[in-house]
């Protein structure tokens, strides 16, 4: 399975939301090969997978951060399983913008994500953000994303070289690890312009896509591209 990701980070508001399931609506298509997940602030995580629901777009949402605890007195705090009742049904764990989440912290919150029912989305920048993965977990379970911090947000891609070396060691890793063969997708500075040279030359399963989601046309356009690559 390949997927698509919209992290929408710290942006947009209810009618922005509303839109954007309007335009999810009246143009993705959605299909067995990719699995289009969208990532909107806790605030309008529960809005959007409501709209996304009552227009039947058979599309996930994901949560873009969670606690690493399961509940108490921790104030701000949002749960695996608030996120997983507000309709979610990915967290997405361990994101370069979320300072220093040591390992430890990762683990934590991968275990509290998998106890909620929810799948991972787990961002590395090398292969040694693998150590963070619980023993036992399924690689069904999870999903990793390759995600080069100096490529976030600043229009600068490492080589496909380079992607496509990191990316076999991520999936050598996680085969012996997990026995099995989680997707690895690629996350930084993708556009609906610059994914057709990655998916033709770099071996991946999609791509978390940033900056550019916030255009629902661009992300159609990239889904219709990741789901007719090979
Ligand atoms: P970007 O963000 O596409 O804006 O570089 C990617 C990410 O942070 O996942």
């Amino acid at each position: 399975m390949k997927y698509l990701i919209a992290n929408f980070k710290q942006n947009g508001d209810k009618a922005f939301y509303a839109d954007y399931a309007q335009h999810l609506k009246a143009h993705l298509v959605p299909n067995d090969k990719c699995r289009a997940i969208f990532c909107p602030p806790a605030p309008y995580l529960m809005f959007m997978s409501d709209c996304l629901r009552l227009h039947g777009v058979d599309a996930d949402t994901c949560g873009q951060c969670i606690s690493r605890f399961g509940s108490g007195a921790y104030t701000g705090g949002v749960s695996a399983a608030m996120v997983a009742d507000c309709g979610a049904k990915y967290a997405l764990v361990g994101h370069s913008e979320h300072h220093a989440a040591s390992l430890k912290k990762i683990t934590d919150k991968i275990k509290c994500s998998l106890q909620a029912k929810l799948k991972v989305i787990l961002c590395v920048k090398d292969v040694n953000g693998l150590d963070a993965i619980p023993n036992g977990t399924r690689a069904e379970d999870i999903v990793i994303a390759y995600e080069p911090v100096e490529a976030i947000g600043t229009g600068v891609q490492p080589t496909t070289a380079k992607i496509n070396q990191v990316v076999a060691e991520l999936r050598a890793a996680t085969a012996s690890r997990l026995n099995g063969n989680p997707a690895v997708l690629y996350g930084g500075s993708v556009t609906s312009k610059n994914c057709k040279t990655l998916l033709k030359n770099c071996k991946i399963d999609g791509f978390i896509v940033g900056g550019a989601s916030l255009n629902p046309a661009n992300m159609v356009e990239i889904y219709n591209l990741v789901s007719t690559s090979k």
